[in-house]
């Protein structure tokens, strides 16, 4: 053999069984170290299926496997110092990434790989309610997997066969001492107060939960050393702060540790000297580290005065060289045989689905919020401009004038130059959207419903006092505008406790304000300029703690705010919609949307009618849309479409 084919077959069999076989090689980063404490926890959320990784982007490119061999060997590091180790996951394990949607039944693969890290404290997220399959095998499954670990504080199930309503888990709370500093821990695991869920969950409010007995004996007459909540619940949400507002009620010096998600940001929030809260971003991108010391034995009043308490926060990268780095190991020792193991299965499951099958090659990058959504690499450029009017058409009315609205947050996840997989179609879109419509509708109501629902604040806030009025078939509560967006604007939006009015849909050129890069080097990190490798986009995070959370010190990421809604408008060939004096708008458009927004749309057109902001034409009186009035505009997913389209239209090998 010649030297050349020598190092090909080389480059073939890989060095390490670590990461997925296709995921491109992590980069180093200038690191900052982790902060131990007396206890000390590693945090996973809303990580939506990507357990294997983000095998097109070095930063994330670890899978579940490595996350198992890194855990094992932080749990050694802890014995050695005698200090504890926890894990924590906060729910929204399932639906956004083929691992988990491509199966049938969806899940197949990945509770068995789920399961394989052992976790000490757990709870649901919403998207484990949304199908009422999923919540069926959330009872079924994640709860004995996590038996005695799995919390359900605030989530009942319903029996199909009996209708009997029991909690979601035996256990509401838990109660443990952990292994070296025999602390008394009280953990809580919640979800916010979720109104989307299926008929066979129970979401309790939260604020109700609060009150009920065994909570209240829970907080007063356990013994506690720290108070562990963990919730599907934004930091910066009411939810939280309700909980640690009555836990404070009652305990004015206890420790309390909380864990957030659903927002998917990274996060940490001061509550008070003792109380903090961590967010560990989304999708398998980020794995929270928080470590608290100071903790006194609550019986022992003595050390209890003497240290403060305090709280360390890192978002670890869930980067191959960022794990060996903080477990003190390199790629001959990091991996241990369980977590190889759990690498072999994950790669053995996405080769059964067949998520590397391409349907196409996508030209270039089509960002999700690092660019304006009006700009032309923006995801939602592609859409407005060729998806949705070429891949939602209904042969029958094809050449009817249509207005198609989608709301920004059905969309998930940027789509990257280069193959278009299998796998793709669900990172980007992981929902069932299924595409109605309301047939010729008058083009002067029509015209004003995007704008409705992009409107922030007073509108909606008013359209959802009266939804009742407006949606009667529709459950009460069921009418979250927040809902329609991602889930990292909703954070946004709830930023201090209030909703803020000033990201509206003609924003787009605002621009989330950005860590001055040589300060976050400065501050923290290794400081030998000629051995520090060069900077990688990726977060750079601001919270309550300062600029030095992220352990990876990154160049910035632009990142832009979202309206609620994009429409594309379809066959108006001779009418100018920005010119409300054009002489050849349609006189009637058909008024195309997803499913999860109809309760929005359906109380916009009540709005415009209430409100009578548009003029109706003559002869054509308006009426009230019910949902009686709403069809299926075409059969199937939307995600279906898309993937057709991308197969008709970006054919070409990559
Ligand atoms: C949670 O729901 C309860 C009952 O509907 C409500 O009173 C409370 O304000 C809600 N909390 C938040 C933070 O939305
Ligand atoms: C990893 O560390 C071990 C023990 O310190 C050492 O023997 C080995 O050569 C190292 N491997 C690599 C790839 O650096
Ligand atoms: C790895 O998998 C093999 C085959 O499934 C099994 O025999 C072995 O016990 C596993 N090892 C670990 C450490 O999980
Ligand atoms: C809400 O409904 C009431 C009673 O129908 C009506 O008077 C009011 O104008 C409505 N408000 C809005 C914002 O539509
Ligand atoms: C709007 O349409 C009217 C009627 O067709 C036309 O006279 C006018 O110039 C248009 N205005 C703009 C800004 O295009």
């Amino acid at each position: 053999m010649t030297a050349t084919s020598v190092a090909a077959v080389l480059a073939l069999v890989p060095l390490v069984q670590s990461m997925q076989p296709l995921a491109v090689p992590p980069l180093p980063a200038p690191m900052r170290p982790l902060q131990w404490g007396q206890i000390n926890f590693l945090h996973t959320t809303d990580t939506h299926g990507w357990h294997a990784g983000h095998l097109q982007e070095s930063q994330y490119s670890a899978d579940w496997g490595d996350y198992i061999s890194f855990a094992d060997h932080m749990r050694r590091r802890a014995d050695d110092m005698g200090v504890d180790l926890l894990l924590v996951d906060t729910g929204d394990r399932v639906e956004g990434n083929g691992l988990y949607d491509a199966s049938d039944p969806k899940g197949l693969y990945t509770y068995d790989i789920f399961r394989q890290q052992s976790i000490d404290v757990i709870c649901s997220g919403n998207h484990e309610l949304y199908q009422a399959d999923t919540a069926d095998r959330e009872h079924h499954l994640t709860v004995p997997n996590f038996a005695g670990h799995y919390l359900a504080s605030n989530l009942d199930y319903i029996d199909p066969v009996t209708g009997e309503q029991m909690p979601m888990s035996r256990k509401r709370y838990r109660t443990f001492q952990t292994k070296h500093q025999k602390l008394n821990i009280v953990a809580f695991g919640f979800l916010f107060n979720f109104t989307g869920n299926a008929a066979n969950s129970v979401v309790q409010p939260v604020q109700q939960t609060v009150r009920e007995p065994w909570f209240q004996y829970a907080i007063s007459k356990e013994p506690v050393d720290l108070f562990v909540v963990i919730g599907h619940v934004g930091a910066r949400m009411g939810e939280l702060r309700a909980i640690y507002q009555a836990i404070r009620a009652v305990n004015p010096d206890t420790p309390i540790a909380l864990f957030a998600g659903h927002a998917h940001v990274r996060d940490a929030v001061h509550f008070d000297d003792k109380a903090a809260a961590i967010a560990s971003g989304r999708y398998f991108e980020t794995i929270g580290w928080m470590s608290v010391s100071g903790v006194g034995h609550a019986q022992n009043a003595a050390v209890q005065d003497t240290a403060p308490i305090e709280f360390a926060r890192r978002y670890i990268d869930n980067n191959l060289l960022g794990l060996y780095y903080h477990s003190g190991t390199n790629a001959t020792t990091f991996p241990t045989d369980h977590g190889m193991n759990v690498t072999a299965t994950i790669a053995t499951a996405r080769s059964n689905l067949n998520l590397e099958v391409s349907y196409g090659c996508a030209p270039q990058n089509y960002w999700l919020q690092r660019r304006p959504h009006t700009d032309p690499s923006s995801v939602f450029s592609l859409l407005r401009e060729r998806i949705l009017p070429e891949a939602i058409v209904r042969a029958d009315r094809a050449n009817v004038p249509r207005i198609v609205i989608i709301n920004t947050g059905a969309m998930r996840f940027d789509i990257f130059r280069g193959a278009f997989t299998r796998d793709t179609t669900f990172i980007v879109s992981p929902f069932i959207s299924l595409v109605r419509y309301i047939p010729d509708v008058p083009f002067a109501l029509a015209r004003q419903v995007l704008s409705i629902l992009n409107s922030q604040g007073p509108i909606l806030s008013a359209m959802a006092e009266n939804t009742t009025v407006a949606l009667a078939n529709t459950r009460p509560g069921a009418t979250d505008w927040r809902e329609m967006c991602v889930p990292e604007q909703y954070s946004m939006r709830m930023e201090n406790g209030r909703v803020s009015t000033h990201f509206g849909s003609d924003d787009a050129s605002h621009q989330k304000p950005l860590t001055d890069q040589r300060a976050a080097v400065k501050d923290g990190a290794d400081k030998d300029d000629t051995t520090r490798p060069p900077l990688v986009a990726g977060y750079t995070t601001q919270d309550d703690f300062g600029q030095d959370g992220d352990d990876a010190i990154h160049e910035p990421l632009p990142h832009y705010r979202l309206p609620n809604c994009i429409q594309a408008e379809v066959n108006f060939l001779a009418a100018d919609l920005a010119n409300a004096s054009a002489t050849k708008e349609p006189e009637t458009v058909d008024l195309v949307f997803f499913d999860f927004i109809q309760r929005f749309v359906l109380a916009a057109l009540a709005y415009i009618e209430r409100s009578g902001s548009a003029t109706a034409p003559v002869g054509m009186p308006y009426r009230h849309y019910t949902d009686a009035d709403v069809e299926s505009y075409v059969q199937g997913k939307f995600t279906d479409h898309f993937a057709e389209w991308v197969k008709q239209n970006w054919n070409d090998e990559c």
